[in-house]
């Protein structure tokens, strides 16, 4: 039986009971659960010894974590450079927050290269490799170049977009060719997926077959939507235990009767934070009634501290904040609570639970599973609204949410009007038809069709014949003035 290896740079703790660290972590541990297999990444150590081997960390029950550390040189290239500072803004259609630097980018292929030889140390030949995220889109180029033949799949966890953003990037010709080289390419929606198989048919001078397959550069690979989901029992299960309540119970004495409307987020400028709290301001400007009978509150926890647009935004939060607040409080109340901090996963679903509105109106996200939890976690016979923005990728499955445009103050603040105001009859049929698609595509369902696909379910043997019959020529889409991959870095 071919074992599963999972590849991810940031891996979760895998002992029983501890909190995983954001969605992706929680997928995976559940992919490999139920299965088991090894899980390899960062060790989330930064050390000067750069020829560290990939070191067995520790093993619980089926699953084995291998980790490797960066060096300083290679961690602020990589982590904080090319992925952190230019993917993950323009993956989020944030380019005014992007930035590039050929440095970065040699760093950011050297530690694919670096993933790759530490892996190829344990991968067996029958093993699959599912790799994910932004961090690893050179991996299979990497590891098909030392000679692995393995079926290599990726997960991309964030938004794709369109092909004239994507191609900001100096290197976009570079990171596509060496996509194209794992077996799969998975994708939260078809938006992600058609914007990808553009960028192979417009810029790349490739075909696209049936059923996803994409030919450019002698390559074929399979496409396909997987959006992730969250486990709707497991999470009702948190939010409605009275042990879990410890938070929950001092945060619903506090708002003596008055609705919560609950957000929680990584602390990114993704998120939209700075509108949604301009939002929540014009909302008491608009709306008078709801002063001193609502309460907003807004959990971010710092993320990725040491790159400059996260503290940009930190502070800017902190000066809009304190500007509703002084401009709107009473004595007696406070309209924003803006908390800096995470919780572990059994006390945050109950706050969920809490809420009457739960506020997610990330400016573009790849699923936003917070969305996906908010649901999960209410009382089906008497749920809150969801107030989502059009731009997560969660809006595709979630229509019968409020759905809004982030950018729209004026539009946001007329649905958070709405929802407080929403019967029980209607709250309950929209979360019913929420609850409905959620448990369809649940996330075993993203694990088992993501898998099945991999291991070549959906015949790949055929797409590829029939690629190789009607492929063009491969064009060659990386100007010979670019540097090119070193084949043994
Ligand atoms: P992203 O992966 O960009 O952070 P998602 O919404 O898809 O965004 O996933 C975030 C995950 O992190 C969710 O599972 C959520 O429960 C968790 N999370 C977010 N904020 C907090 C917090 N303050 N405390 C604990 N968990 C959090
Ligand atoms: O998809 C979002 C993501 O990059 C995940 O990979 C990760 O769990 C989370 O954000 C936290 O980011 P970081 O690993 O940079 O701390």
């Amino acid at each position: 039986m071919s074992r599963l290896i999972v590849v991810s740079n940031r891996v979760a703790p895998i002992t029983e009971g501890e909190p995983t660290a954001g969605g992706l972590a929680a997928g995976v541990l559940d992919a490999l659960k139920q299965q088991g297999g090894i899980w390899f990444g960062w060790s989330g150590e930064v050390s000067d010894d750069t020829a560290a081997p990939a070191h067995l960390e520790r093993s619980a029950g089926p699953i084995t974590l291998y980790t490797i550390d960066l060096s300083r040189r290679d961690y602020d290239g990589f982590y904080r450079g090319f992925a952190n500072g230019t993917l993950w803004p323009t993956l989020h259609y944030q380019v005014g927050h992007a930035q590039f630097d050929w440095d970065d980018f040699d760093a950011y292929r050297r530690v694919n290269a670096l993933f790759a030889q530490a892996l190829a140390r344990v991968v067996r030949p029958d093993d699959m490799i599912w790799a994910h995220d932004y961090h690893l889109l050179c991996l299979a180029d990497n590891l098909r170049r030392l000679g692995l033949r393995n079926r290599i799949g990726l997960f991309l966890h964030t938004p794709f977009p369109a092909p004239p953003l994507f191609m900001t990037i100096p290197a976009h010709a570079e990171l596509i060719q060496a996509m194209c080289q794992f077996d799969l390419l998975g994708f939260q929606t078809d938006d992600d997926r058609t914007s990808f198989a553009d960028y192979i048919r417009r810029q790349a001078g490739g075909v696209e077959m049936d059923a996803g397959v994409l030919s450019a550069f002698g390559r074929t690979v399979k496409t396909g939507v997987y959006p992730i989901g969250v486990h709707v029992e497991e999470v009702r299960h948190l939010a409605a235990a009275p042990s879990h309540h410890r938070y929950a119970a001092r945060l619903h004495d506090s708002l003596l009767g008055q609705p919560l409307i609950l957000s929680v987020d990584r602390l990114d400028y993704s998120k939209g934070l700075r509108l949604r709290f301009i939002a929540f301001e014009r909302f008491l400007e608009e709306f008078p009634q709801h002063q001193r009978n609502v309460v907003f509150m807004q959990i971010a926890p710092p993320s990725r501290g040491d790159i400059e647009a996260y503290r940009e935004i930190r502070r800017e939060l902190e000066a809009v904040a304190g500007r509703i607040n002084g401009r709107f409080a009473e004595v007696d109340w406070t309209p924003l609570r803006y908390l800096n901090r995470g919780f572990a996963r059994s006390a945050l679903m109950p706050l969920y639970a809490e809420a009457r509105v739960g506020l997610v109106t990330p400016l573009r996200d790849g699923m936003n599973l917070v969305a996906k939890e908010y649901v999960a976690a209410q009382d089906p016979n008497d749920p809150g609204v969801l107030v989502l923005s059009q731009f997560a990728g969660a809006a595709r499955e979630l229509e019968a949410a409020l759905v809004v445009n982030p950018y729209d103050q004026v539009g946001v603040a007329a649905a958070l009007d709405r929802a407080l105001a929403m019967q029980q009859g209607e709250r309950c049929e929209r979360h019913a038809a929420m609850l409905g698609v959620m448990r369809r595509n649940s996330l075993d369902a993203w694990r088992d069709r993501f898998e099945t696909d991999l291991r070549g379910g959906v015949n790949l043997q055929r797409g590829m014949a029939e690629a190789e019959a009607c492929s063009q020529p491969p064009e060659t889409v990386v100007p010979s003035t670019l540097p090119l991959y070193d084949p043994q870095p």
